[in-house]
């Protein structure tokens, strides 16, 4: 019979609107195929438990926790995966705030998380673990002789070597992603990145049939490009909004961003972009207002604190200097907006900023383009950091650390002919559709099960 799919990752949908691409992508694939989906508890715990705590819900697939104290997620999450692993693989070591106690406190959290899951799992279930919260995940579970496939799908950039030298732990970082049986990527360069690391490593082997050997670890890399529910959300987009979600004269243009307030996001570079173009704008052309929606994110890390700080100046800069009696160039939102509001926002929208410096994929570039009438559609335009870039070749393609660039192409979509942007949207549309998200999570889960399974021994 076959096993049943278990997912793991830190963030589970509670209440209140999912602002993370992991979040909303897994809660469409589980509502659609089933499983049981573990994740961290959202209240502290004084003492760590030793068990899952099932969550009741009407969802179609089961839900269960894990606590965490207050130390632990200090250590654990705000520490060491937030500050030194997603740094790392954002390209930022020199955001990277190491302290022993942060690489303690992420071991000793998988290693409980894995003697829970080794209670609960049968050699024929699959366990996926998802993002660099639960890199030793696989290594500890085969420490402890378990031996159902094991999956890691990183939803975030895999690091380039000279970057992984940086992290002290760096020779157990190749470990931990050698245990699984297969790890996941977002892009091919994210895979020839990983591959590259390990063809470094003094221990590193490529196998004739495409895995990678390290040590007495054998795993196989692939890429799977996360996607979205293209068809629902044209689907949710098509339906008239109850009320206008934000009110734009009807000789204005609006411009949108959609992130978490994140330093991976390019958001004070997309400012200055927009900056530019508002110098070099002819002041006769349509106004066009920068909506920036941004929901708080990791708070308590000290870089995510700077980034706020720096985004509130500079938004006030700039409204300060183009501003007028009845025009705010930057309407900068830090507060999460519902699926609802968000969707109506996008197709009003007639260009779609999306800048990062890197991201692993961003979901918001394809539901960005999923929204748009295609009579009608709006224009991408893509920071080639983003994941994303690599498939959505039509999007108006930025470097985001190139103000002028951001500035032109800007305008460029501002004064883009029909025509053009209905091809463009109409091929993006396509990328849309090949990279579904119950294909993307199928495809996983199918590669998964097609591995050989690991032996039962202890390591
Ligand atoms: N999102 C949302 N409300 C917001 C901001 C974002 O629902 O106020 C959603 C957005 O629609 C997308 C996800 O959060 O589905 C962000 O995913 P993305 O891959 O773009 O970035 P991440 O946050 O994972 O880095
Ligand atoms: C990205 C990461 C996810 C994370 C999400 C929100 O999408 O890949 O693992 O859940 O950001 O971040 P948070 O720290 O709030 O979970």
């Amino acid at each position: 019979m076959p096993g049943r799919l278990i997912v793991l990752s830190n963030r589970i949908p509670t209440e209140g609107p999912p602002s993370g691409g992991l979040v909303v992508a897994l809660h469409e694939l589980l509502a659609e195929r089933g499983g049981l989906w573990i994740g961290a508890a959202s209240d502290f715990a004084d003492e760590p438990s030793e068990t899952f705590q099932p969550v009741a819900g009407e969802e179609r697939y089961e839900k269960a926790t894990f606590d965490l104290t207050e130390d632990e997620h200090a250590d654990y999450y705000l520490g060491y995966a937030n500050s030194v692993l997603w740094p790392l693989c954002h390209h930022r070591t020199d955001l990277l705030a190491m302290e022993r106690r942060y690489a303690d406190g992420y071991r000793a959290v998988n290693a409980r998380v894995a003697r829970m899951l080794a209670q609960i799992v049968g050699p024929e279930d699959r366990i996926w673990v998802h993002d660099y919260h639960f890199l030793p995940l696989a290594l500890e579970l085969r420490r402890l002789g378990v031996a159902a496939r094991v999956g890691m799908f990183l939803h975030i950039p895999f690091p380039a070597a000279a970057d992984i030298s940086a992290l002290t732990e760096s020779d157990e970082f190749y470990q931990w992603f050698a245990a699984f049986d297969l790890v996941g990527l977002q892009t091919e360069a994210d895979v020839a990145r990983c591959l590259d690391a390990y063809r470094r490593h003094p221990s590193g082997e490529m196998l004739l049939d495409g895995r990678v050997k390290l040590d007495g670890s054998i795993f196989k890399v692939r890429s799977f490009p996360i996607g979205i529910d293209g068809k629902t959300f044209a689907d949710i987009a098509k339906t008239p909004p109850a009320h206008d979600p934000v009110h734009i004269r009807a000789d204005a243009r609006l411009i949108l961003g959609v992130d978490r307030l994140d330093y991976s996001k390019g958001i004070p570079h997309r400012f200055r972009g927009f900056s530019t173009y508002l110098a070099r704008r002819d002041p006769c052309s349509p106004r066009a207002t920068l909506l920036q929606i941004t929901p708080p994110s990791r708070e308590s890390v000290m870089a995510y604190q700077e980034i706020t700080r720096e985004l509130e100046a500079l938004s006030g800069r700039i409204n300060g200097q183009y501003g007028e009696i009845d025009w705010t160039p930057i309407r900068f939102v830090v507060r999460s907006v519902p699926r609802e509001t968000l969707v109506p926002l996008y197709r009003m929208a007639s260009v779609g900023l999306v800048t990062p410096l890197a991201d692993g994929m961003n979901l918001v570039a394809k539901e960005f383009v999923a929204a748009q009438d295609p009579d009608d559609p709006g224009v991408l335009v893509l920071s080639r950091g983003a994941g994303a870039a690599e498939q959505m070749t039509d999007a108006l393609i930025v470097n985001p650390y190139d103000a002028e660039d951001v500035g032109d192409a800007i305008e460029k979509g501002l004064t883009m002919p029909l025509e053009e942007r209905r091809s463009r949207h109409a091929a993006l549309m396509e990328v849309v559709r090949n990279t579904d998200i119950f294909e993307w999570g199928n495809r996983f889960i199918d590669a998964l099960g097609a591995v050989k399974k690991p032996a039962a021994q202890m390591r």
